[in-house]
């Protein structure tokens, strides 16, 4: 008889220790899952990424544009490091700019205008660019 209140009091601890170990186990999960997705640092997996490097390619960006050496115009890795630090808005100020073109930023040069490109589309585009800084 003792030894069978002794044998089901190792059984109870047993039990015991084992569902709290599994509730451990399901805290640990969500919190690696609440930690890791923020840190998320791949670029690509941006929807603005694809979006504008398929607005971009589509265009005839790349004529005078290459990611990481000057071209015509500049590495758009160059622009993305220029402007790293600047407020929200120069997403505006750069999508009027590919669409209007200019000179006098990056040198003599002027970029073309591209009037069939929508606002919207040209944002896009300057959120993609500046995704490429290094
Ligand atoms: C004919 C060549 C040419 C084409 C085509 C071209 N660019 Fe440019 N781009 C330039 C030049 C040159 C500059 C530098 C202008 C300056 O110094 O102000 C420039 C500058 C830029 C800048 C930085 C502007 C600034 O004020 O810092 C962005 C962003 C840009 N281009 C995006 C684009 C996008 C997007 C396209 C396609 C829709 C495009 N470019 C097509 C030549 C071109």
């Amino acid at each position: 008889m003792k030894k069978l209140i002794v044998f089901s009091f190792v059984l109870g601890l047993f039990l015991v220790s084992c569902s709290s170990n599994g509730d451990k186990k399901s805290d640990d999960a969500t919190k690696q899952e609440s930690t890791t997705t923020p840190e998320t640092t791949d670029v690509t997996a941006n929807p603005d990424y694809k979006a504008g490097l398929a607005l971009v390619a589509k265009s005839n960006c790349f004529t005078c544009h290459h990611i990481s050496d000057k071209l015509i115009g500049p590495a758009y890795q160059d622009v993305a490091a220029k402007y790293a630090n600047s407020p929200d808005t120069i997403v505006t100020h750069l999508a009027h700019k590919i669409i209007e073109g200019g000179s006098g930023v990056w040198g003599e040069v002027a970029m073309t205008p591209h009037p069939d490109v929508t606002m919207a589309d040209a944002e896009t585009m300057v959120k993609y660019i500046l995704l490429l800084k290094k």
